[in-house]
């Protein structure tokens, strides 16, 4: 049984990103991240994936985009059996993976500023 879940910082108006990056600066919700996903395996899209790059204690796989998120999930848990499976953005990549998501933990930041990526909704096409 594959445990996939979502994690993600959304600012008030639902904002993500900013030119590449987090809108923010919010160190706890950074040791968050990092208390959620130790030891697991961490989903991230191309563009997320290329500016975090590895994180200490943690499997990253970026998801580039081609293959069918379905498939991808399949072949990630078989290759890392019994841990949490994060899905951890950017907006492209928590929409395509919304549909096996089981668990979401969203932190709300208060960031009122601006962005130029948003959550996608977190019900639509889910189980
Ligand atoms: N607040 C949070 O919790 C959180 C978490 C993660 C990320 N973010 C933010 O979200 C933003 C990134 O999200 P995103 O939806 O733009 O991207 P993403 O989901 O990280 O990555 C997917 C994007 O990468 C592009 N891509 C894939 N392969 C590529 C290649 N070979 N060459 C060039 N582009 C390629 C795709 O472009 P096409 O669509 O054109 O194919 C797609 O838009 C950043 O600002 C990041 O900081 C926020």
């Amino acid at each position: 049984m594959m445990d996939v879940r979502l994690i993600a910082a959304v600012g008030r108006r639902g904002q993500i990103g900013l030119a590449g990056r987090l809108p923010w600066h919010e160190p706890e919700d950074l040791a968050w991240f990092r208390a959620q996903t130790l030891g697991h395996v961490v989903v991230m899209g191309w563009r997320t994936a290329r500016i975090v790059g590895n994180l200490a204690n943690r499997i990253v796989v970026p998801w580039l985009g081609e293959d069918d998120p379905a498939k991808f999930l399949a072949r990630t848990a078989h290759r890392f059996p019994g841990r949490v499976i994060w899905i951890a953005g950017g907006a492209k990549t928590y929409r395509a993976f919304m549909p096996h998501v089981r668990r979401a933990v969203i932190t709300l930041v208060d960031y009122d500023g601006p962005a130029d990526v948003w959550m996608p909704p977190l019900w639509e096409g889910a189980r």
